[in-house]
């Protein structure tokens, strides 16, 4: 470029040279009087010859102008190409002439692209942030269904990852996401639908809208724990009614009796009337458990919580709760506990202790004897009680503890249970911090254990209220 600048430049001093001598011959033929032909052409030639010194002198400076202007344009093409390709790092050197201004614009130009570009790239990642930290899983796919970026729940849930630039159905099979992609797609309008062949067992809620430029997002939503929930509470509801249902049928149809045929000898009347008296007292019990469960299970319940020795709470059951087996001819035996400390509500652990000890009496009693007792492992206190009854089978062990499960609905109403006793216990178990579980294997007992974490003092603890007074 600079050859070609050099060598037009060369060719317009050369014709300004041929173009001045014309001028000088013109000039000095009007100029002096006539004379001979030589002294014009003389004349002329001296005129050439001073012009061909002036242009040897001037062509090293235009020379040095013509490269350094074609330099400088050099970097500026430079300078854009580095641009174009992201290096926006790039600058120009500035001189102080003319060019330095477009220098300094170009410059400034760069400085304020390299802004810009950081300020979309720090909006890219909150975004990809916020995306990541989402519960819901999100997908966007372009107009022609392929993967434009997805979030880290959503590449969780699919099992296998989702490339971007690849169709979204290589990854995710799901007939209904696909489905409400699709529709949104087609139809630039939001649809919704729900999965559950998406992760196994688990239920998604799904939106898919259109993308203004083109493309569609579906945001997918977890909702299994709700539906899990809300199913609980149906069962819940409906287990309620039942067992209120059939006491009250009952009452109902021998009341009823009663008023229709009231002369009825008194011995039948009474026998109606004791009928009476126990699904009354059926309900009682149950409307007394559910009022329990449902002080146990709501936000506000509050542990009176002190600290005490694993072996003072053992004996302490045993002590108050041997009323329940007196004439059953059961024996009601200490297994013995730690010196531990734990910190529990005594009123709480007086009921966990009692209905235990109850079901071991009433599924148990059996195998006459119960043992109550407890012992320490590793940061724990395990507590115990153990019947030589029946036991339970494996299949049951989990779900005893479930609201109204029973294994024998029959045997447990008549021995006045309603099934929520254990659902309590546990409840009040994991209100303490702890965990319960049941062990058995059929023909040789249950024992139910439940573990409490051991409390570290915070001042000495005085072992009995008399060394304190002492
Ligand atoms: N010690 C035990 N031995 C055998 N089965 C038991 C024992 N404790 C509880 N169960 C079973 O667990 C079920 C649930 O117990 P629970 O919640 O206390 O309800 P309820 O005693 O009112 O029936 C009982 O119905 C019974 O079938
Ligand atoms: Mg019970």
């Amino acid at each position: 470029m600079t050859r070609k600048v050099f060598v037009k430049l060369l060719g317009l001093f050369a014709l300004l040279l041929i173009f001045h001598a014309a001028v000088m011959e013109l000039v000095f033929r009007q100029m002096l009087p006539a004379g001979p032909v030589d002294t014009f052409h003389r004349l002329t030639r001296e005129a050439l010859w001073s012009g061909l010194i002036a242009l040897a002198a001037a062509l090293p400076v235009a020379a040095w102008v013509a490269f350094g202007i074609t330099g400088r344009l050099r970097q500026v093409v430079e300078f854009a190409h580095r641009i174009a390709a992201g290096d926006l790092t790039a600058r120009l050197r500035t001189e102080d002439d003319e060019l330095s201004s477009m220098e300094s614009a170009l410059n400034q130009t760069a400085v304020q692209l390299g802004q810009s570009f950081a300020e979309i790239e720090n909006r890219r990642q909150e975004l990809a942030t916020m995306l990541d930290s989402m519960q819901e899983a999100v997908v966007a796919v372009t107009a022609e269904g392929q993967v434009r970026w997805s979030n880290s729940v959503m590449q969780r849930i699919a099992g296998t990852p989702i490339r971007a630039g690849r169709p979204l159905v290589h990854s995710v099979r799901d007939p209904d996401l696909l489905a409400c992609v699709k529709g949104a797609l087609e139809t630039a309008e939001v649809k919704t639908g729900r999965s559950n062949s998406l992760a196994p067992g688990r239920i998604f809620e799904i939106n898919a809208a259109p993308l203004p430029s083109g493309g569609a997002i579906a945001v997918l939503h977890d909702v299994t724990r709700v539906e899990a929930a809300e199913r609980s509470r149906r069962d819940f509801i409906a287990n309620v009614s039942h067992e209120l249902r059939t006491p009250l049928t009952s009452i109902q149809g021998y009341v009823e009796t009663l008023i229709e045929t009231p002369a009825a000898n008194p011995e039948t009347a009474r026998e109606f009337l004791c009928v009476i008296q126990k699904n009354a007292r059926r309900m009682s019990r149950l409307t007394e458990d559910l009022l329990a469960l449902a002080g146990v299970e709501s936000p506000d319940y509050k542990l009176a919580r002190q600290p005490m020795r694993a072996n003072a709470l053992v004996e302490d059951a045993l002590e108050s709760l041997g009323g329940l087996i007196v004439d059953s001819g059961v024996e009601l035996e200490s297994a013995g506990a730690p010196d531990e400390l734990v910190l529990v509500d005594p009123d709480a652990m007086n009921q966990v202790f009692g209905n235990l000890i109850e079901n071991a009496l009433k599924y148990g009693g059996l195998g006459r004897k119960i043992r109550v007792g407890a012992r320490k492992i590793h940061t724990d206190v395990e507590f115990f009680v153990q019947d030589f009854g029946p036991g339970i089978g494996s299949e049951h062990l989990d779900r005893i503890f479930e609201r109204f499960y029973r294994i024998d609905k029959a045997r447990s109403r008549e021995s006045g249970g309603t099934g929520l006793g254990l659902a309590i216990v546990a409840q009040i178990v994991r209100a303490h911090g702890g965990r319960i579980w049941a062990e058995s294997e059929l023909g040789s007992g249950a024992t139910f254990w439940f573990a409490l974490p051991i409390a570290v003092p915070a001042a000495p603890v005085e072992t009995s209220s008399k060394t304190a007074s002492a």
